[in-house]
């Protein structure tokens, strides 16, 4: 327990337990405690000293506005998201912020998301490793991070009632663990809890999730904050393990307090809540000394290196790189090229410390002649004269860069997506300048994935750039010039059709509810089990040289264990230096559960120069191959294969192998049936002996008789013995339960 708890009022116990403003928590001089000062995320610090908001209508202090997470996602970089989270640590310091309100780790179940630029990925590993590298960094700088949005916030419509109704396999094994890997490898200061209810109880009243599962399963020591207007019941929340409510909350430490008063609130619970709060806010400021001043210069050069190493080449037929040496007059065609669409809307919007714009950064980096021609309006508006000028522009010059993307208005925090297409006019501008000269470039800015086939036959390469931050355009130019390899990998499937998304039939739900019906078969994992066709899969992205990986071997240092090892050597067989991501894929054969096709379970982003190659060695631990079943996380013995990668429908070798773990009984009750005794250790031989010496004689043959012993499977063992014509047969399953 904190030490100042015991010096506290109940009064001021409770007033510490919601927010002294929109971006502060409560001071009490007379006994020492300072409040802090919390502020998005989680691209940038959005710090607003004076008109405060949550969705970023107010202008805020100027910060570097680094790549969103639909870009970083893209960068399956674990080293550069930390470097990322140190900076927004060393920026947040720079502002006296002490907790910044990130990263966003929630799951993409649909590409309709509204906020989807603002998380990583649709897999729970990818999501995990980079949000606790990025929570390692900026906690490594003495600033806090606050994990978002706990749990099951998925979608914008209808965000702060609806309830996620989900099963909690899908929890623990999809929407869970990138939360579970945070807290237990990073130890994040604060866990934010989302608006939405999950099947029926708010996130913020919710104890199973905030007590049972965040503190007692996984050992979380930090504090809960609420989402801002998330908590809705003052009690409920601070009795459920929502110890901050954000922001100032009119009427919530009044209510604190009655319910103490009153004997509805244990005071305990609420000095526990105060201690967690003091002791994170006292952690971070004594880690905060000694700080360097920012350099909003480096950092923007940081940034860049993020956009570049997130952009994710999705065909080139040849035409990219450009030299920027030699060649004709290059067309820029797209507003975008002049008008940065670099971040999404709402609670993390930034006020950049500077833009670059691809126009200006492509034109710094040639010596060729280059035109611009804005081709359309962001707006959506036909211009025909505007749409005239880029196509004669394009028809004169040796090659078109064409920015398309999804304007502001189109996706953001607050509503989802109703479709995936880009703007028409944009789309049938690119068909026009494609006519005109063939030799086109597409660069698309959006922060979910958009509908690239009609782009395919008209694009001789597609940059998807994501919303890559402030300097976006510069990473552009790199790219395009070859100075620098694209080194993203797709941290989401672009499907072909809205209708082949797994949450497609049960997308966005009603008013009360959303029912996640394709339980764990989110994003490739749902591609996988149905068997699509993607448009480009999870996982993919293309370079500038070419790699091979060869000599994949997997090794099981002991097959009772549940752990492998897998090696692999990458070899960079091209010309130039560049990247490759190896991704570990793992698939149980014989699960007596369903399970997906291949899940990620290991991954490693190697950079070689030409000719050099690097033997890899990844290590699938127990969770690799487990499943939460009726006892929890379950291993069972039999046959996985292990498919080493590209991407999830790039498989370059895999290998398959038993583990003869022992296997892990159901838990027998008076419900359980045949199938369940027989493949218990114990219960299978008590209930053959049973039968062995019972009189029975007609049941005993259906026990004995393999057919038909598959045929009564399903059926309760209580029920086959009263068709048995045992009267006490409850008397009998009691007696055999206690036996097993
Ligand atoms: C958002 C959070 C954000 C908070 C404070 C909420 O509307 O959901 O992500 O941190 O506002 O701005």
């Amino acid at each position: 327990m904190h030490q100042a708890v015991s010096q506290l009022t109940l009064e001021e116990k409770a007033a510490l337990l919601s927010g002294a403003g929109f971006w502060n928590t409560v001071s009490v001089p007379r006994a020492g405690i300072q409040g802090a000062v919390l502020t998005d995320g989680p691209h940038g610090v959005r710090y607003q000293p004076a008109e405060s908001d949550h969705l970023g209508v107010n202008q805020s202090v100027s910060a570097t506005a680094f790549p969103t997470a639909a870009a970083t996602g893209s960068s399956w970089d674990p080293a550069l998201l930390e470097r990322m989270g140190a900076a927004l640590g060393a920026e947040s310091r720079s502002l006296g912020v002490d907790v910044l309100l990130g990263p966003g780790v929630n799951i993409k179940r649909s590409p309709l998301g509204g906020r989807n630029f603002e998380y990583f990925s649709e897999d729970p590993l990818l999501s995990g490793v980079l949000g606790a590298a990025w929570v390692s960094g900026i906690q490594g700088m003495g600033v806090g991070a606050s994990v978002k949005h706990f749990a099951a916030n998925n979608q914008e419509t209808e965000r702060m009632r609806v309830s996620s109704d989900v099963d909690e396999r899908t929890l623990r094994e999809i929407f869970f663990p990138a939360f579970e890997r945070i807290v237990t490898q990073a130890r994040p200061a604060t866990i934010m809890c989302s608006y939405n209810r999950i099947n029926g109880v708010f996130a913020s009243e919710n104890s199973w999730l905030l007590t049972d599962v965040l503190r007692d399963d996984w050992g979380f020591d930090g504090y809960v904050v609420s989402d801002w207007g998330a908590v809705n019941d003052a009690v409920a929340a601070v009795a459920a393990g929502t110890d901050l409510a954000m922001p100032a909350t009119a009427g919530h430490a009044d209510a604190v307090v009655a319910a103490v008063r009153s004997g509805r609130l244990d005071e305990a619970i609420v000095d526990a809540s105060v201690s967690r709060i003091l002791e994170v806010h006292d952690r971070l400021r004594v880690d905060r000394d000694d700080i360097d001043p920012v350099d909003p210069a480096a950092l923007h050069e940081l940034a860049c290196e993020i956009a570049v190493e997130s952009s994710v080449l999705l065909t080139n037929d040849g035409l990219l790189p450009l030299d920027p040496g030699v060649g004709g007059r290059i067309a820029v065609v797209g507003e975008f090229a002049r008008t940065p669409r670099f971040q999404g809307a709402g609670s993390s919007h930034i006020s950049p410390t500077q833009l670059d714009s691809a126009i200006e950064a492509l034109s710094a980096a040639t010596r060729r002649d280059l035109v611009f021609a804005a081709g359309f309006r962001l707006d959506g508006q036909i211009d025909a004269a505007l749409a005239d000028e880029a196509v004669a522009a394009a028809a004169e010059a040796d090659v078109v860069l064409f920015f398309a993307g999804l304007p502001d208005d189109e996706e953001s925090e607050g509503f989802d997506r109703t479709h995936l297409r880009l703007p028409t006019v944009q789309v049938e501008l690119l068909r026009r300048v494609a006519v005109a000269n063939p030799r086109v470039a597409v660069v698309l800015s959006n922060g979910a994935v958009v509908d690239v086939r009609p782009l395919m036959a008209d694009a001789a390469a597609i940059l998807e750039a994501w919303l890559g931050g402030q300097a976006g355009g510069t990473a552009v130019a790199r790219i395009v010039f070859g100075e620098c390899e694209p080194g993203g990998r797709l941290a989401e499937t672009i499907p072909l059709e809205i209708e082949h998304t797994p949450a497609f039939a049960n997308w966005p739900g009603t008013r009360k509810s959303v029912l996640y019906g394709e339980r764990i078969y989110v994003g490739y994992r749902w591609y996988d089990a149905t068997r699509r066709e993607v448009a480009f899969p999870f996982g993919f992205g293309l370079g500038y040289t070419s790699f091979t990986l060869t000599d994949v071997r997997v090794s099981v240092p002991d097959a009772r264990i549940a752990q492998a090892v897998v090696e692999v050597t990458v070899s960079n067989t091209g010309e130039r230096a560049g990247s490759e991501v190896v991704q570990v894929y793992v698939g149980g054969l014989d699960a007596s559960v369903d399970r997906p096709e291949r899940e990620l379970k290991a991954f490693e982003k190697v950079r070689l120069q030409p000719g050099e190659r690097r033997r890899l060695r990844l290590v699938l631990d127990e969770r690799a191959f487990a499943y939460w079943g009726d006892s929890g996380w379950t291993v069972e013995p039999g046959r996985f294969r292990v498919e080493v990668g590209t991407s999830s429908r790039h498989i370059h070798a895999q290998e398959v192998f038993t583990l003869d773990v022992p296997r892990v009984d159901v838990v027998l009750d008076g419900a359980s049936t045949v199938a369940d005794w027989l493949s218990h250790s114990t219960g299978s031989v008590i209930v053959e002996q049973y039968f062995a010496a019972s009189d029975d004689a007609a049941t005993s043959f259906m026990m004995n008789d393999p057919g038909t012993r598959r045929i009564i499977g399903s059926m309760p063992l209580r029920t086959l013995l009263e068709f048995g014509g045992r009267g006490d047969a409850s008397e009998v399953i009691e007696e055999l339960l206690s036996r097993a």
